[in-house]
């Protein structure tokens, strides 16, 4: 929404959610989140188009356009556990838009990522009252990455917009296309359907994540065959058919999407009698538990099977560099079992530490969140890196080995780091889809 306010400042765009602390801090300069260039973009329209605040029905009642963008959390009870959109949020807010509206035409576009078909339940939420509103909805999908959501916004491969096939649906359509406009190409802003615009957005992240489980799966067998990840990844990736990216084997995605919506998809799928495709899109979520359990077992072995009373320091803790986002981390497993191993886990990172303690809050064991990085790797046994932080590959590791203790490992879940340089300072080097670099 700053981003439409900055390059549209003759609309009054109003952010409103019912979290007094968040919006506390979207008024400051202290943003609720870490992204890159947001504060900036922020500062630009704040006060001028551009405004905070919890009352909800207020912003709600002169509204042309009304953007849903609540959580659609995974189900965790009830038809559909574990596996389903929960849309009790969603389904609330349509409730409040119905009680609030008071223009006589409001366009209503669904931002969250939804089941297809939900902006069809949505319209008929709508249609049920007896307002005088006459809504539409329209299906506009996200898709920027976080750490790089600046640049994604400002120049998307495309604009998604689905709306209802006739006149009163184009309209709407249309209305939102103009907004973006202002910055993006017309040729990028794609009009289509509502159910497609919603099953698209399923299935890039589905297609996304399948191609890193895809490489992550190849990184095992390079590991027993010699074969090189990175090699096999460049190799593949200049063929422009494949391309080259979303290739780089890891410890396992992770973030608040593609898990979640591999597995609505895959509902999807059952619910409409097709077992063997969602059978298929879930496999992608198997691989990739199963390669984290593989990053840690490796680390379990190398370390003779035993960590109990042993240090294990993990480099990062979130999902993905410049965030402090640690949804569905990788490293939230990867520390349970390390635990549950008995060992001693140290954290760091630049910005997710405080992420990192809510995460693990409930779990019994020796963890300690450390600020300064040379702290957290002093007398430690491995360091495990989980997060490709920037920073990590100018420590100074001649120090970290000094300060480690003997033998020193390093398991390197994102081949992140000079692995050839870290032998050479005597590190026994771990790197995924490669052969391990060891002095034993
Ligand atoms: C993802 C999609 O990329 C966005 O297009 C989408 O809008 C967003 O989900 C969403 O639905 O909100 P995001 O989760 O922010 O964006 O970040 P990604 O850059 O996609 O990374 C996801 C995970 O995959 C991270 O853990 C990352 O480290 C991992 N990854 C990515 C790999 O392991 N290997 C790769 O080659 C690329």
């Amino acid at each position: 929404m700053a981003m439409i306010a900055k390059n549209c400042p003759e609309h009054k765009i109003t952010v409103v959610d019912i979290n007094q602390d968040r919006i506390d801090r979207w008024n400051s300069d202290e943003l609720p989140i870490y992204e890159p260039g947001l504060l900036k973009v922020v500062k630009e329209a704040r006060g001028r188009n551009l405004f905070f605040q919890t009352e909800v029905a207020a912003a709600t009642t002169d509204a042309d356009i009304i953007f849903v963008s609540v959580n659609t959390p995974t189900k965790m009870f009830g038809e559909g556990a574990g596996k389903a959109a929960d849309l009790q949020f969603w389904e609330k807010t349509a409730h409040e838009i119905l009680a609030n509206c008071r223009k006589p035409e409001v366009v209503v576009v669904e931002k969250s990522t939804l089941p297809v078909r939900t902006a069809e339940a949505m319209a008929k939420i709508l249609e049920s009252g007896k307002s005088s509103t006459k809504f539409s909805v329209v299906s506009n999908p996200e898709f920027l990455a976080e750490g790089t959501a600046i640049e994604d916004l400002t120049n998307p491969d495309r604009v998604l917009i689905g709306g209802e096939q006739n006149d009163h649906g184009r309209k709407a359509a249309e209305t939102v296309a103009a907004l973006y406009a202002h910055w993006v190409p017309q040729e990028r802003i794609l009009l289509t359907s509502v159910w497609s615009s919603e099953l698209s957005k399923l299935v890039a992240n589905a297609m996304l994540a399948q191609r890193i489980s895809s490489i992550n799966s190849i990184s095992a067998l390079c590991e027993r065959t010699e074969a090189d990840i990175a090699e096999v990844s460049k190799a593949i990736g200049m063929d422009t058919r494949i391309g080259s990216k979303f290739l780089e084997a890891s410890i396992g995605f992770g973030g608040s999407c593609f898990r979640k919506d591999i597995l609505h998809l895959s509902y999807l799928c059952e619910y409409y009698g097709l077992p063997e495709v969602a059978d298929y899109w879930e496999s992608v979520v198997r691989i990739n538990e199963w390669q984290t359990n593989r990053f840690f077992q490796s680390i379990l072995q190398e370390q003779f099977n035993t960590l109990a009373g042993k240090t294990i320091t993990l480099l990062g803790f979130a999902f993905k560099q410049d965030t402090g986002d640690t949804r569905d981390s990788p490293a939230i497993p990867l520390c349970e079992k390390l635990l549950a191993e008995h060992a001693c886990v140290r954290v760091h990172d630049p910005k997710a530490l405080e992420n990192a303690r809510q995460d693990l809050k409930e779990i019994q064991g020796d963890i300690s969140f450390v600020e300064d990085v040379y702290e957290a790797a002093d007398c430690a046994h491995a360091l495990a890196l989980v997060t490709q932080w920037k920073e990590y590959r100018e420590l100074d590791f001649e120090r970290i080995f000094q300060a480690m203790a003997k033998p020193a490992f390093i398991f390197d879940g994102r081949n992140h780091l000079d692995h050839k340089k870290l032998y050479e300072i005597g590190f026994n080097v771990f790197p995924l889809g490669k052969m391990p670099l060891k002095h034993l």
